[in-house]
């Protein structure tokens, strides 16, 4: 870059607006030739869908190069993260990163030197949240030119995204992806003595980087990895693209990290996964999610969860395991998406609804009281009235305590992104709404069913509504919120449920029974 590219650059950078207009007639390639030298690896969705057979690398070394040592002294940062658990467990490896660095967090905007933002590129609308953020930090680093803004996570996987961001919003100083996290403090260092956009995304399938730090949030429950990717490809699902192949941590790694947990106090670990029953597919030893879970389960830590579970891998073997009880509780999340056969087969979820009611069933025998939650997308391409009404009747007859719905969104480079998106916004609302309804119904009639009765709640602090009231989680997932002294918090605790409402219960402290 000569002397007078490297004005301009700078020029870009301090003055966003000004050069705003300029910029918008130049397409992405000029854009980059002439500008963003620095470090420019775009994303490639194409690439990122290729599936190699090559071994993991697992990487252990991790350590802050010398001379980065220090370099967020007296600093702040902030990050906005949006998406899944997988993304807020990415945030906390974020945040220790930055720590390491000597950065210190923040919650407010003008103050921070740093801010990031974890974006999700699961659907449109939580793509267009994060463009409305970037727009408003504009004005601030109007205000602060030093200031760095990085995007990460997700939608920086994804080549529109990218291009959108040096078209569009040419003050964000830095886009890097999910593989290359652990190159936050390089990137961060070059975005800030460089003063070019930095854009590293590494579009491969990914290894794994053990060995990170953490400041994990709060000291009650804990995400842990255990796998990283998907390969199942499921027609509408942008996170093989974005997350790379399915991948799992060696089960000492992960016994190491909870046993280390346990040690520190922590009450719940939630074992992470795009589709936990892979968990193992790519070990050359026979080794599962059960197998990993029958080990942990010895592990003194009172509480243990796993999400997300895909049915086509759930096996007998987990289910024995899951059997035996313990601190592996009865709530299983089991995303069904459709009640009818049909639309499974072109969603490619592998499974029929016959197929996903014999597991509910197997479930049920092993684990009487389980309960089973899941995720549904209405009005995927060419749902009929008829096949919605399949995911009625299944919603029933599963009897689901609680779904999270979504509308159809298509999701470029995706296979069902090239179908017609044919069902009218109306009527996919219309069957949103119904399903929504059917939830709530029955929802409401699982907590119901709580009242008079006495469970165990992990105490995670005051409600969100009323500081004089606490709340938490019991072993099946229902939030509860009664009053009791503070110092139950990061406990378990008898509760008393007096009123079942549609997604709380409320309660009272049994006393006396545990010291506080
Ligand atoms: N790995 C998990 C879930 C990942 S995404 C699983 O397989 O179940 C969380 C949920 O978002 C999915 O279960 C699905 O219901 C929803 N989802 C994914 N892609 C979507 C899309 N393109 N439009 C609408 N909802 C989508
Ligand atoms: Fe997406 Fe399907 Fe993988 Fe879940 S299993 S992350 S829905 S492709
Ligand atoms: Fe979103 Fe990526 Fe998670 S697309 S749901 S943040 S894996």
């Amino acid at each position: 870059m000569n002397e007078e590219q490297r004005l301009e650059t700078n020029q870009i950078k301090n003055d966003p607006q000004a050069n705003l207009d300029r910029l918008k007639k130049m397409d992405a390639d000029e854009l980059i030739g002439k500008y963003f030298q620095a470090t420019y690896q775009p994303p490639n969705l194409k690439k990122a869908k290729k599936r190699l057979k090559k071994d993991v690398d697992i990487h252990y070394d991790y350590a802050i190069p010398e001379d980065m040592k220090g370099i967020g002294q007296g600093k702040k940062f902030l990050i906005r993260t949006y998406g899944c658990q997988m993304n807020e467990h990415d945030s906390e490896v974020m945040a220790g990163l930055l720590t390491d660095l000597g950065y210190q967090p923040t919650e407010e905007t003008t103050e921070a030197d740093v801010i990031l933002l974890n974006t999700c590129a699961i659907r449109e609308n939580a793509e267009n949240r994060v463009f409305g953020e970037i727009g408003h930090l504009k004005p601030i680093k109007m205000e602060n030119p030093d200031l760095i803004i990085g995007v990460c996570g997700c939608m920086s996987q994804e080549e529109s995204v990218v291009n959108r961001i040096l078209q569009k919003h040419p003050f964000v100083d830095m886009i890097f992806g999910t593989h290359n996290i652990h190159r936050l403090p390089q990137l961060l260092k070059e975005a800030m003595f460089s003063k070019e956009m930095v854009v590293e995304v590494w579009s491969k399938e990914g290894d794994i980087i053990e060995n990170l730090p953490k400041v994990r949030k709060g000291n009650i429950k804990a995400w842990v990895n255990i796998m990283y990717g998907c390969d199942k490809f499921c027609t509408y699902c942008i996170v093989p693209y974005t997350r790379g192949k399915e991948r799992s941590r060696l089960p000492e790694d992960i016994i190491e990290e909870v046993r280390h947990l346990a040690a520190q106090g922590y009450q719940e670990v939630t074992l992470l996964g795009q589709n936990v029953n892979a968990y193992g597919k790519d070990f050359e030893f026979e080794y599962g999610l059960g197998d990993l879970l029958d080990e942990l389960r010895k592990i003194d830590i009172p509480r243990i969860r796993f999400t997300t579970s895909h049915p086509r891998d759930f096996d007998d073997r987990l289910i024995e395991v899951l059997a035996k009880g313990g601190n592996l509780l009865d709530h299983i999340h089991l995303p069904v998406q459709s009640g009818s056969s049909e639309v499974l087969r072109v969603m490619a979820r592998r499974y029929t609804r016959e197929d996903y009611l014999e597991l509910v069933r197997k479930i049920r025998a092993a684990m009487p009281n389980a309960t089973l939650t899941t995720d549904i997308i209405v009005g995927f391409p060419n749902e009929t009235d008829e096949q919605f009404e399949e995911t009625m009747t299944l919603m029933k007859e599963v009897g689901f305590e609680a779904a999270y719905t979504f509308i159809y969104s298509p999701r470029e480079g995706t296979p069902a992104a090239r179908w017609e998106d044919n069902i009218p916004m109306e009527v996919k609302k219309e069957r949103l709404q119904r399903l929504n309804a059917l939830v709530n119904e029955q929802s409401k009639a699982s907590m119901k069913a709580y009242e008079g009765q006495i469970v165990d709640v992990l105490v995670e602090g005051e409600s969100k509504k009323d500081p004089d009231v606490l709340s938490g989680y019991t072993e099946r997932n229902k939030l509860v919120n009664f009053k009791a002294p503070k110092s139950v918090i990061g406990k378990i605790v008898p509760v008393k449920i007096t009123k079942a409402k549609t997604w709380s219960l409320d309660g009272e402290f049994v006393e006396n029974t545990v010291e506080v």
